[in-house]
């Protein structure tokens, strides 16, 4: 690398006057009557930025230094000097400053150092990276896949690649992306005016993935303990906060472990991420919290320091229907949880995480394991304050006659199952697992309100411009 980073500087301890190269962007400059310029400079490798202080006698000072504006890349090279500032440990004493790339009509340049909106800063997501916000969620977004990777390594789990195209809807919404190379302008038909898929790259109907579960779940019933972290696809027209067309999930399989186990394992999980988090990452917190004006650091401890409530779902029903206030989507035995429901029993009822468990069959997908009532699925969903949803799991059903019940049940293709059938068949173990929402737990940890600040470039419905 021709130039150190700012974190380098900071982490490195380099030695104070000795002369070193960086280079960045121009988030703010200033000029001083007195023939100097302060030049604030950041590279994105820490939340911290740099003062550069160009004095008159530099060569191109008049030329260039003077005009410099926010957004300008730079290479600097100077002396690194303790700044008198307190707040600023340390600023560089510039001996020559070349301009890489000028803005072209300044005034026109869409991240200028005032507050913008996230509305407005979707709308430049190309350049949005570029804030002081989105830099810091996505360092953090970093560590914290890092921690999970060390996470499952030290508890001798083995990371699964599972595909991303997939001919199965795992979670029976139908709500799928279509994988093609026909021509839709060319469309070959059949005798029933049907497309006749077999003359597709696939020879079959294939979408992008909802889930890459049922695969995991084939090396789950040979290596034990599995998971798999990458994109899924969902075409659901869902514009709210929570929800994007493509997010990253963490998906865990485990043999040999019941619902129970991977409860267990899920509150382990957020708790370690939250106590990592806490532990590097206090300027990040530190900073989100003053804009987002929250106490960040109170909202992860009560993660970390309080046990999760765990209750069955007959016992949340019966809370909602007594707690008298009016919801706008009616509780009915049956039917799912609503955002609403999610948000009383987090934010209000128990005032933290709750997981509920044992769902009834009817609102979870054909793969749970029915429980001997034959009403409910060994499920479980981790809600979170504020975010609802962030993990949805179960124990899986491994007995082929059951599994095949509920396969008919729900009018699936046998046929198109007959891989998945095949692990209930050659040497069935008990397992289980569940999936974290990537975004949602991050937005959650940053506080922030919509998990499109989350992701660089969100893709909702009519959104994928970038
Ligand atoms: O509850 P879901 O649908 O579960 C599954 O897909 C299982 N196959 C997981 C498993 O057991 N291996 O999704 C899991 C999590 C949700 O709890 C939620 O946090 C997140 O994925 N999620 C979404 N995040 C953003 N946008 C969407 N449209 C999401 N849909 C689900
Ligand atoms: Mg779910």
């Amino acid at each position: 690398m021709l130039v150190s980073s700012i974190s380098q500087l900071i982490k490195d301890k380099i030695k104070v006057n000795s002369e070193i190269t960086i280079g960045g962007w121009v988030r703010t400059k200033r000029h001083s009557k007195i023939g100097i310029t302060f030049i604030v400079l950041y590279d994105g490798s820490c939340i911290n930025d740099i003062q550069i202080i160009a004095n008159s006698s530099l060569d191109n000072y008049k030329k260039e230094i003077l005009l410099i504006t926010s957004g300008c890349s730079l290479i600097v090279i100077g002396k690194l000097v303790k700044s008198p500032k307190k707040l600023q440990n340390y600023e560089i004493q510039a001996s020559q400053i070349k301009i890489l790339g000028w803005v072209k009509n300044p005034e026109r340049y869409p991240i200028t150092p005032k507050k913008h909106s996230l509305e407005y800063l979707r709308e430049v997501s190309h350049l949005r990276s570029r804030t002081k916000l989105i830099s810091s969620i996505t360092r953090i977004k970093h560590n914290i896949a890092l921690y999970i990777h060390n996470f499952f390594h030290k508890n001798n789990f083995f990371w699964i690649n599972t595909p991303l195209i997939t001919t199965l809807d795992t979670e029976g919404s139908g709500k799928m992306f279509r994988v093609s190379t026909l021509n839709f302008k060319k469309l070959f038909l059949d005798k029933y005016q049907t497309i006749n898929f077999k003359k597709d790259f696939f020879g079959k109907e294939s979408f992008l993935t909802v889930s890459g579960q049922l695969n995991l779940e084939s090396y789950a019933c040979s290596m034990s303990k599995v998971y798999t972290f990458g994109p899924t696809f969902r075409a659901e027209n869902s514009n709210t906060n929570r929800h994007l067309a493509e997010f990253w999930m963490l998906e865990i399989e485990m043999s040999f472990a019941n619902l129970k186990n991977i409860i267990n394992l899920s509150e382990k999980l957020l708790k370690h991420l939250c106590k990592k988090f806490l532990n590097n990452h206090i300027d990040e917190i530190n900073f989100l919290s003053k804009i987002k004006k929250i106490n960040l650091i109170n909202k992860i401890n009560k993660i970390i320091l309080n046990k999760f409530i765990i209750i069955d779902y007959n016992s949340v029903i019966k809370i909602l229907i007594k707690n008298g206030k009016k919801f706008k989507n009616q509780i009915i035995w049956g039917k799912d949880l609503s955002i609403e429901h999610e948000k009383y029993l987090t934010n209000k009822y128990f005032d933290g995480p709750v997981i509920v468990y044992n769902y009834p069959k009817e609102i979870k997908a054909f793969y749970m394991y029915l429980n001997n009532d034959k009403k409910t699925v060994a499920s479980m969903d981790v809600l979170f304050p504020d975010i609802g949803e962030i993990i949805g799991g179960s124990q899986r059903e491994h007995r082929i006659n059951i599994l095949d019940n509920r396969i008919n049940e729900l009018k699936l293709n046998k046929k198109d199952y007959w891989w998945y059938r095949d692990l209930r068949k050659y040497g069935t173990v008990i397992h289980s697992g569940f999936g974290l929402g990537f975004e949602r737990f991050i937005a959650y940890i940053t506080g922030s309100c919509n998990i499109r600040e989350i992701i660089p470039f969100p893709r909702t419905p009519y959104n994928a411009k970038f």
